[in-house]
């Protein structure tokens, strides 16, 4: 969720305005997905390396992580959707983590759109991570144990990655789990991306070919036989 602070700065904004702007557009984006079936939504809400940010930015994105918490999860309850929040919660305030676990378990009960909210998180974190608690266990390290134990083992895979803020990064999102995935590039900044430019990233996302490593002919049924 790319360019709150873009959105801000060209308004004469504090950049913490921009990240509340971003906060109302979330709340839309998961409203779109609930209703256009989709099964999981994952976003990018605080990096590892966000902590570099000014300390009234970090302070403010902070507060507004204890307000969706109040004030949103209600709505999610209401709206079926199951939350979890993928990170390392060590880093954060006591009774920051506690509202986290709250939040799981309230909404644990719900199916219709799991929404996954990446908070202190990074790509490399849960690789490490993973890679360790493996060790620590003396379990061999193979790609089936290792995507089992990364923080985002409880869904599939994702099958489209959008950025939004006009940035052709990752920035240390998803590594592990975007080996596949398509990506979209959306010029807009993150508070101006609504249920239109969502509506838009799938269907850019549906005209792509998928090989997984295969070709084109394989992949559209044309008769083969295949090495292994
Ligand atoms: C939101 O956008 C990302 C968060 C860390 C919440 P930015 O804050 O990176 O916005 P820009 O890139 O400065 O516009
Ligand atoms: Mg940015």
């Amino acid at each position: 969720m790319d360019g709150n602070g873009r959105w801000a700065t060209r308004r004469m904004l504090p950049r913490v305005a921009g990240h509340k702007m971003g906060l109302d557009a979330l709340r839309n984006c998961v409203r779109r997905c609930g209703d256009i079936g989709v099964n999981v939504l994952t976003v990018f809400a605080f990096s590892s390396e966000n902590w570099k940010r000014p300390i009234e930015e970090v302070a403010g994105l902070l507060d507004l992580l204890a307000l969706a918490l109040a004030r949103e999860v209600p709505l999610l309850q209401a709206e079926g959707v199951r939350i979890h929040f993928i990170g390392d919660r060590s880093g954060l305030p006591p009774k920051m983590q506690a509202g986290l676990a709250q939040a799981e378990a309230l909404t644990s009960g719900n199916s219709r759109l799991v929404f996954n909210v990446c908070f202190n998180y990074g790509g490399r974190w849960d690789i490490a991570q993973a890679a360790a608690r493996l060790a620590a266990e003396g379990q061999p390290i193979t790609e089936a144990s290792l995507g089992a134990a990364t923080a985002l083992a409880h869904v599939p895979d994702p099958d489209l990655v959008i950025r939004t803020g006009g940035e052709h990064r990752i920035s240390n999102f998803l590594l592990w789990q975007s080996a596949y995935a398509e990506f979209h590039f959306s010029e807009k900044l993150w508070p101006e991306f609504d249920a239109q430019a969502l509506d838009d990233a799938i269907a850019d996302f549906n005209q792509r070919e998928r090989r997984f490593g295969k070709t084109s002919d394989q992949v559209r049924g044309a008769p083969h036989r295949e090495a292994a």
